[in-house]
């Protein structure tokens, strides 16, 4: 019985620690290493990208708040098309840089990706807010 009530204890205070993260909840996958927040993903960029995200140009090809759409992949699934594996670092680079149309992967989706968000022409320190957002989709 004591034992139980520990491991009870213990239970409510790491789901405790979760939501004082910031997090908005969510299933928990238990893979708490590969999940630990980087630096840079603070709330307040992931405020900025949320706006930049849902009001700019990346939910028109990936869906509002990233559920995916016909011109882009769903970026909440925890699933990548092999041009990232997940990672900030790899999705910050990509949205450096764009997806030119021959390193689409899936060949339905007509439209290239464009560099820094192509028309929004996202600075430095919107790209990593952005990148923020989008990290926090698949990793709450
Ligand atoms: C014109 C449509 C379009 C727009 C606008 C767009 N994307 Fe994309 N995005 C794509 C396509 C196409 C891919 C590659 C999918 C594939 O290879 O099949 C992609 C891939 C990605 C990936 C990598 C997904 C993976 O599985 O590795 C990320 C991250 C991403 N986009 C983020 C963004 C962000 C953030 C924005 C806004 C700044 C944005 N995209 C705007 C079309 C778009």
């Amino acid at each position: 019985m004591r034992t139980l009530a520990a491991l009870s204890l213990v239970l409510v205070v790491a789901t405790a620690c979760r939501s004082a993260q910031g997090g908005a909840g969510g299933a928990g996958s238990g893979a708490a290493a590969r999940n630990a927040t980087p630096a840079e993903v603070t709330p307040a960029r992931v405020a900025l990208g949320d706006s930049l995200f849902n009001n700019g140009g990346c939910m028109r090809c990936h869906g509002q708040k990233g559920v995916g759409a016909q011109n882009g992949p769903a970026l909440n699934d925890n699933t990548w098309d092999q041009l990232t594996t997940g990672s900030f670092e790899e999705i910050r680079a990509l949205i450096v840089s764009g997806v030119p149309k021959e390193k689409i992967k899936v060949t339905t989706r007509p439209n290239a990706m464009g560099a820094r968000g192509g028309r929004m022409n996202l600075n430095d320190e919107q790209i990593t807010a952005v990148a923020a957002y989008v990290w926090t989709l698949s990793h709450q």
